[in-house]
């Protein structure tokens, strides 16, 4: 499980380290930074596929992502006594995301480009630690990157290089995590890559969730929900397909899903009290499409360790909030779950769960903050 998520230098996101548990409920007003963090965790993973500065790139490149804000606030900025204002800069400018779990935590650090040419604009991954435990200290630094330099620490306490010539636009998770030499750097960019996201699914009537497709078994719901049809024919054949007509039944009362196959293009038929025929996904309204969708993503026969979740509330009548909170709840006995969400009535829901954590963000000075009195300790490799 995470514990603790920490950014910095990212959009609104001066200087944030935030503690995490089996539920996180991220919540704020407009502009407050719920996106941005979201954002963030994105960014972590791509880490471990080896995109994240092509993500970067995706969002405008490295400048405009980076903190917009002066270095420092002063007390007097703060109070309005003088101006806001940039300082001379002390630090480097650098964008920093890490985390840590129980066992192990990982950081990385981006920064400006140095070299010209053609890919002058492209951020350069400065230093990246893998470390054993939840808070990076001297000791426990498993691997270490600084620059082209990756070294890894071997059994007798060593320090060894294993790379030399690591390119700044490559990750040591990615091209370091060898099974001999870094069995724990191979072992945490796996989970990584297991962390599973869902952000708005495209419903509209050219939307991909809408269109028969050929149906292979998935226990994992694409992205975009494409293959929503072989997902629940999935749940009903290795999931748990009393708890997927309880959650349609939970939200539609007397409803049910059924999938159906003809010349290997599955599509799902929705039967519903009143009608005479059931419907297909192209016919069904976009908030009780994007209800099955997740359904299906939060029903999964195989549960991420991590599965983050990007207002699931969109387009949802308020009486499905509730069915939805029980889903999202139950996915927890599984799951690690962060749910960005402004919709009250979800945080109210979710509030109750067992070992769930609200954390309120609000915008001061134009930088994103919590109030959480047990800030986690937090170290930065340094360059
Ligand atoms: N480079 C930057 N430096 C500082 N602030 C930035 C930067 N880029 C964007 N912002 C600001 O960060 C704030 C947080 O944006 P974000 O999209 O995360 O908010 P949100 O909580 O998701 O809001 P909403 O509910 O409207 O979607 C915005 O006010 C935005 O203007
Ligand atoms: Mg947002």
């Amino acid at each position: 499980m995470l514990l603790t998520l920490a950014v910095s230098g990212y959009r609104s996101l001066r200087d944030l380290v935030l503690p995490l548990d089996r539920l996180t409920i991220v919540t704020g007003p407009n502009g407050s930074g719920k996106s941005s963090l979201y954002r963030a965790i994105r960014l972590l993973a791509d880490t471990a596929q080896g995109r994240v500065i092509g993500s970067l790139a995706a969002e405008g490149g490295l400048q405009s992502t980076l903190w917009a804000g002066p270095e420092e606030v002063s007390r007097r900025m703060r109070i309005g006594e003088v101006p806001l204002q940039g300082t001379i800069r002390r630090n480097r400018i650098q964008l920093r995301l890490g985390f840590a779990s129980e066992d192990y935590g990982y950081a990385l650090d981006l920064g400006l480009p140095q070299d010209r040419g053609i890919f002058g604009r492209d951020p350069q991954i400065k230093c990246e630690a893998v470390w054993a435990g939840e808070v990076m200290r001297r000791g426990n630094v498993l691997a270490r990157r600084t620059g082209p330099l990756v070294e890894i620490l071997e059994d007798g306490g060593e320090r060894v290089p294993v790379l030399t010539d690591l390119p700044s636009f490559e990750s040591m998770m990615t091209h370091a995590a060898d099974p001999r030499h870094a069995p724990e750097l191979l072992a945490l960019r796996e989970r990584m890559r297991g962390w599973r996201f869902y952000d708005h699914f495209r419903v509209d009537a050219d939307g991909p969730p809408r269109r028969a497709r050929v149906g292979t078994r998935t226990p994992v719901l694409a992205a975009d929900g494409a293959d929503l049809a072989a997902a629940i024919a999935t749940i009903r054949e290795i999931g748990d397909p009393g708890a997927l007509d309880e959650a349609i039944d939970d939200a539609f009362p007397g409803s049910e899903v059924e999938v159906t196959e003809a010349s290997g293009l599955f599509e799902i038929r929705m039967h519903q009290k009143g009608l005479l025929r059931p419907l297909g996904a192209a016919e069904l309204s976009d908030g009780t499409l994007r209800y099955l969708l997740l359904v299906a993503a939060l029903l999964s026969p195989r549960p991420p360790s991590l599965l983050v979740l990007n207002e699931p509330e969109t387009s949802l009548h308020p009486d499905l909030i509730a069915p939805l909170g029980r889903l999202i709840a139950r996915a927890c006995d599984a799951t690690q779950v962060i749910v960005v969400t402004h919709a009250a009535s979800l945080v109210d829901g979710l509030g109750v769960v067992k070992g769930a954590r609200l954390l309120s963000l609000e915008k001061r000075l134009g930088e994103t903050a919590v109030d959480c009195e047990d800030r986690p300790r937090w170290e930065w490799p340094k360059r």
